[in-house]
Formats: structure tokens, C-alpha cells, sequence
């Protein structure tokens, strides 16, 4: 089998060498791709092509020529810009959403409505495409006390959701988002949102447009500094484990949140085919729907969360993953099986990550790091994944704000973390950061 795979950060780096590892693959482009993940099996080269929308021309005729068997798409924006539409219109099989069921992540305000038609649990919210009607209504809200959620409905890149207690930060946010020329987030609505309180998780699933196999389950630290705090990042860490969430609030998230996607998305005319990554949070002291709501749905895989999960996962990937493009799930027979044990993955960035005022990051260190560590197999206790480095004559150096990260299976999330911790000591370069509580969470519940 010949794979492509669009993206170039740790998350492709883990699909492209969990893929690279079973006997049936015989090639995998990754496009653009890292230079960190070439390390991982020769079968892995990087391609460079304009991926230009709509039409996607030269992807397309590029695959044709490579007589690619299957595209997996990594980041949400080419699937919001219909990269699969165009590939399936030229023939070719691709792992992802079309541009209308990519909607699920790139229009919250689909979202929303979707989950309301299908009677999915989620938070209260309130729409608009006005500012002043927005302050209007922003009246009516206990902000103080309840709290408020405000989000952009466009795909954002992590700057367009705020959660505060601040009347004065919803209002401002609120004009940033529909008025200010000045504001880098781009959007014509926005939607005011009950906040929730609970633990989040999130579940990830892989569906054909029909049936779905679960692929697990991961808790994301999103914030930068150790406790949740400092500024929002695309992740810091990410961990698995068997003992969270529990066997009943699992059975509800796949009976009633999966399913109910994967019918719901069927019979308004827009079969859901690729990676689900639902975003959840579970109040254990209610009762109604166990607890659990809906915070936002993505349509592709998590980084960090590819990085935690994908070495778990057991059985023919590729297989599952080309019947999931082909809506032959059911009839393939490939289950994928997940392993019990607790994964754990911590991100390195450059110092000054994530620079959201502009300061510029500390970059082009050189990397010291063992190649031992490169993953080759799945189970294997210790695997690291590059995200923003390039290649020189004396090695790899950092040119991005999440460089690389590094992944630990064990028995215990506790083991994981205390080997994570060990291994991540030991790679290094000038004015590295990584949080020191990764994996914490999971006793915080009990
Ligand atoms: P999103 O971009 O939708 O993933 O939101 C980013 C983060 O904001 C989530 O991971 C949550 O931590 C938080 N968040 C979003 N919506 C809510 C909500 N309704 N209540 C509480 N927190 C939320
Ligand atoms: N880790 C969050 C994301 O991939 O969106």
C-alpha cells in the first residue's frame, strides 16, 4: 500500500511511522512532513507540493502519478478547504471529511445547531452575527457568577474561544471577534455558551460514513506553565489511561455521542467518513446523560493526542484506515485492538513559545537526543516524535514552538510519568521548556 499523509508535526510524525512499521506498507510520502520523521523507517519520505484550494490540481495529479492508495489528512484546514472532495473527484481514497462534514469543526455554529437537531448533550448557547445585539443579550447573563463562554464560530487556530468570569473581557472579546479590523480572528458569528464544570476528555473515534471503531481515549494540557497556567498553547502534554474515563461513561460517549454523530451525519446528506475527536466534560455529581456534554467537535486527530494514542493502538492500522476511506468498515474485518496500558506524552518547545505577542522564539539549537528513542514498533515503551526542526550537516535543530515530544508506555500512567520524565531529562537544547506535571489530572479525580 502507498500512503500520503498532509501535515508536517508530531501528530503525522506518529501516523507516519505506526503506518511504516506493518509489512503490507510499501511507501509513505508525507507532505511537507519533518526531517525527524525520516529517521523513523526509510519507507518515509518527504514530498513538497502546493496544496492550493479549491481544486487542489497539482495533489491531485501528483497522486495519480505516485498511484497512491490512500490520503490521510492531519490538519483541519485542508478538509474546512474540501482537499477531500477534490481527491475523491479525481478517484483517489482519502481519509477525512468532505468540505460540508468538516463543518463539525470549521463552523461552530453548525456544530451547535447539529447537536441540537440530533439531541446530543451539549452546553446552552446563544447565536448571533451582530455586536450590538450580542452586548444586548450578553445582558442577560450571570457572567460573574456562571461564568461565560465566548467562540468565534470560524476555525481560529486556538485564539477563538474565551472562558471568564469578566463582564468587561466577554464584552471586549465579543467586539474583538465581530468589529475590530485589528483582531487576528477572522469570523462574521460568534456564540455565547453556558460554561461547563467537570473533567475534560476526549474520545476519538474512526468512522466510515456508517460504523465506527473506538481508538481511545486522552486528557490534553493545553496551557503552557505547570497547574494550568499561562497562555493557551496547541498542547503541552497529552496522557491515556485505562482508568479514566470509566467503562459506563464510555459506553454512553460511543452509544450516544459516536453513534448519534456518525446516524445524525448520515441523514442530513453528509455521511461522516475519517478521525472524530470529540471534546467532552463530565460533571460526575449529575445524573442527567451521566454527567457528560459535548464541549466542541474536531475532524481529524489531535496533536498531542496522535502522540499518546497511535502507539496503543494494536492490530492492521492501515487496513482500518483505508476500509474507513472506502465506507468498508463492516465488511474488512481489520479490528484494531487497543492496548491497557497508560500512555504518556510530553511536548519540548523553544523558549518564548507560543510568542502570542510576536516576541520571536528561541530557535536553530542544535539537538541532542539518542536514536534509540525513534519508535519502530508499536508497544514500544519509548518513542519520540519530532514537530519543528530541520535538518543540518551536524544534525537536527529547532525551527518551530513545539519541537518535539516524547511518549512513554507503562503498566500505571504513574510509571509512564515517572519514566517520561527520565527519558524527556535526558534530550536537550538551548532554552528548552517543557511543563514538569504532565499526567496530573488523573489523581485530581479521585
Ligand atoms: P475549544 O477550542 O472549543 O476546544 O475550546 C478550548 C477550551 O476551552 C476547551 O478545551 C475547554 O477547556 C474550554 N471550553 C470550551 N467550551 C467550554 C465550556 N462550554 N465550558 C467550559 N470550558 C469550555
Ligand atoms: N490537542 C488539541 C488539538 O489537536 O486540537
Amino acid at each position: 500500500m502507498r500512503i500520503v499523509i498532509l501535515g508536517s508535526g508530531g501528530r503525522e510524525h506518529a501516523l507516519s511511522y505506526r503506518l511504516a512499521m506493518e509489512h503490507n506498507v510499501s511507501q509513505i510520502n508525507v507532505i511537507p512532513g519533518n526531517p525527524g520523521m525520516m529517521y523513523s523507517s526509510d519507507k518515509i519520505k518527504s514530498i513538497s507540493i502546493p496544496i492550493i484550494k479549491p481544486e487542489f490540481h497539482d495533489l491531485c495529479s501528483k497522486m495519480k502519478e505516485l498511484q497512491i492508495d490512500l490520503v490521510i489528512v492531519g490538519p483541519e484546514q485542508p478538509l474546512a478547504d474540501g482537499v477531500s472532495n477534490a481527491l475523491e473527484k479525481n478517484g483517489i481514497s482519502v481519509l477525512g471529511p468532505s468540505k460540508d462534514a468538516a463543518r463539525l469543526e470549521s463552523s461552530k455554529v453548525f456544530a451547535k445547531k447539529f447537536m441540537k437537531t440530533v439531541s446530543i448533550p451539549t452546553a446552552k448557547y446563544e447565536e448571533f452575527n451582530n455586536c450590538e445585539k450580542a452586548l444586548d443579550a450578553l445582558q442577560l447573563w450571570d457572567v460573574e457568577n456562571k461564568g461565560i463562554v465566548i467562540k468565534a464560530s470560524s476555525l481560529a487556530g486556538g485564539k477563538g474561544v474565551v472562558v471568564t468570569h469578566s463582564r468587561s473581557l466577554a464584552q471586549k472579546t465579543i467586539f474583538d471577534f465581530l468589529e475590530n479590523p485589528e483582531c487576528t480572528v477572522n469570523t462574521k458569528e460568534l456564540i455565547l455558551e453556558e460554561m461547563l464544570y467537570g473533567k475534560e476528555v476526549s474520545a476519538f473515534g474512526l468512522l466510515d460514513g456508517n460504523n465506527f471503531i473506538m481508538l481511545g481515549y486522552a486528557c490534553d494540557h493545553k496551557r503552557l506553565l505547570d497547574d494550568d497556567k499561562g497562555p493557551n498553547t496547541g498542547g503541552m502534554g497529552c496522557y491515556s489511561s485505562h482508568e479514566w474515563p470509566s467503562i459506563d461513561q464510555r459506553t454512553f460517549i460511543e452509544e450516544q455521542i459516536i453513534q448519534q454523530t456518525l446516524i445524525g451525519m448520515k441523514e442530513q446528506g453528509m455521511p461522516y467518513k475519517g478521525f472524530l475527536f470529540v471534546g467532552l466534560m463530565i460533571d460526575e455529581s449529575k445524573k442527567n446523560n451521566n454527567g457528560i456534554k459535548v464541549i466542541e467537535y474536531n475532524v481529524r486527530f489531535g496533536d498531542p493526542e496522535a502522540q499518546t494514542l497511535l502507539p496503543l493502538v494494536l492490530g492492521r492500522m492501515s487496513d482500518a484506515f483505508l476500509a474507513a476511506a472506502k465506507g468498508e468498515l463492516k465488511e474488512s474485518h481489520t479490528p484494531l485492538a487497543l492496548s491497557s496500558k497508560s500512555s504518556i506524552h510530553i511536548v519540548m518547545t523553544s523558549g518564548g513559545y507560543p510568542s502570542i505577542d510576536g516576541t520571536p522564539m528561541s530557535l536553530g539549537h542544535q539537538i541532542t537526543y539518542s536514536k534509540n528513542l525513534l519508535p519502530t514498533r508499536p508497544l514500544q515503551e519509548k518513542q519520540l516524535f519530532f514537530a519543528g526542526v530541520k535538518s543540518t550537516e551536524t544534525g537536527l535543530i529547532n525551527t518551530g514552538g513545539r519541537v518535539l515530544g516524547m511518549t512513554v508506555l507503562a503498566d500505571t500512567l504513574d510509571n509512564a510519568k515517572e519514566n517520561a520524565y527520565l527519558e524527556i531529562e535526558k534530550i536537550s537544547f538551548k532554552d528548552a521548556f517543557y511543563r514538569k506535571d504532565i499526567g496530573r489530572g488523573i489523581h485530581d479525580y479521585d
